[in-house]
């Protein structure tokens, strides 16, 4: 197959690369590194299949050629993360909202219907407080707190975009709604909670909770993700479908820390952050975020093959050998336990 990724260079995207080169699939990235990093795909640079582009979809030139070229395409280039969300209100829904759409347009235009993967995210929900969100509830957006909502309105009309264009051309568009993803390659920077977590672990530093820790999350590990993302364009096929994608184990978020300084053999303490502290403003967060993977499931049949504890293992993993490696000031190769497995 050929397949063609924006945002390839990000934390789902560089997984979708492995994914596809180690089934023999020919691999088109482009992505403008804006928090992507070429060195994720690194480990590909003798591989033939695969071809990146640094570029921003918004003006990308050969952005027409790559979509006429490809079977599949997965749009993942966004602004993401909540800390750029709050600094940057009008280039979430700017690029969002107009890379997605210059992508459907090119879709249509090249006249051969490539099936198009669109990202979308359990904000979408906002603050519906069904305890397990199924994919036909309402998608609740507050008209309080601002520009929080930006990032979930951007993705609801990413959405709209892509059912539009499925229905009105006949392009086949299969949503997936991830719910916190986590894993190999997540950065902190931006606001992710279990790399943040992880690395303040595995200094003894502490870790520090926003809020008061009861809010609650199910966190998916990015290898299931990918695999769980493929079955399901595989099996939508032709047709078009939204679908959640993520894990439906629920843990709050002082468990998962108390869980983490337990993997990591950690000395650190936990401390509360108030959310106007951690935020610099006001910011409403989400009691509960479980998805209801009904769809999903019936679907592909997916089952999951990490739980939060292995990926917890490797990220302990993989950040005391970048610790070792800035105090060495050296490189350190480290395995984690599911390659060890492999
Ligand atoms: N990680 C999660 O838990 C999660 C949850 C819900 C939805 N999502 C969605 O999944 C997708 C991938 O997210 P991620 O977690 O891998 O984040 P990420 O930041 O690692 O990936 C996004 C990628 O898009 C690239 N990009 C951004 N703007 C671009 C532009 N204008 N042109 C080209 N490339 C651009 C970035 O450089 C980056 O590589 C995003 O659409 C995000 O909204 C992720």
């Amino acid at each position: 197959m050929h397949i063609l990724i924006t945002g390839g260079a990000g934390f789902i995207g560089s997984h979708l690369v492995d994914l596809h080169l180690a089934r023999g699939d020919k691999v088109h990235v482009v992505d403008d590194l804006s928090t992507g990093q070429r060195s994720n795909l690194a480990h590909h640079d003798d591989n033939a299949n695969l071809r990146f582009d640094e570029a921003d979809i918004l003006t990308w030139p050969q952005l027409d050629r790559a979509v006429a070229w490809a079977d599949r395409i997965y749009n993942l280039a966004a602004v993401v993360g909540v800390y750029r969300v709050l600094a940057e209100p009008t280039k979430v829904l700017a690029v969002n909202i107009a890379a997605c759409e210059r992508l459907l347009r090119a879709a249509r235009e090249g006249g051969w219907q490539p099936q198009v993967v669109l990202a979308s995210s359990s904000e979408v929900y906002g603050h519906n407080d069904e305890d397990i969100l199924h994919e036909d509830q309402d998608l609740v957006v507050s008209t309080r707190a601002g520009t929080r909502w930006n990032y979930s309105v951007s993705k609801i009309a990413d959405e709209a975009l892509g059912l539009s264009y499925a229905q009105r051309f006949g392009i086949p568009a299969v949503v997936s709604r991830f719910f916190n993803t986590v894993g190999p390659r997540q950065v902190g920077r931006y606001g992710m909670v279990l790399p943040r977590f992880v690395s303040q672990a595995v200094r003894n530093e502490p870790i520090t909770v926003f809020g008061g820790g009861l809010q609650t999350r199910s966190f998916c590990d990015v290898r299931d993700t990918v695999v769980a993302l493929d079955a399901l364009a595989t099996a939508v096929g032709r047709g078009t479908m939204v679908a959640n994608v993520g894990n439906d184990r629920e843990i709050s978020i002082i468990e998962l820390a108390r869980l983490i300084i337990e993997r990591s053999g950690s000395r650190s303490e936990i401390k509360h952050v108030g959310l106007r502290e951690a935020y610099g403003e006001d910011f409403e967060d989400i009691r509960r975020r479980r998805p209801s993977l009904n769809r999903l499931r019936d679907k592909t049949g997916f089952q999951h093959l990490y739980p939060l504890e292995r990926t917890i293992d490797d990220l302990v993993a993989i950040e005391r050998a970048r610790l070792q490696e800035e105090r060495d000031g050296h490189c350190t190769l480290v395995r984690t336990q599911s390659e060890r497995a492999a």
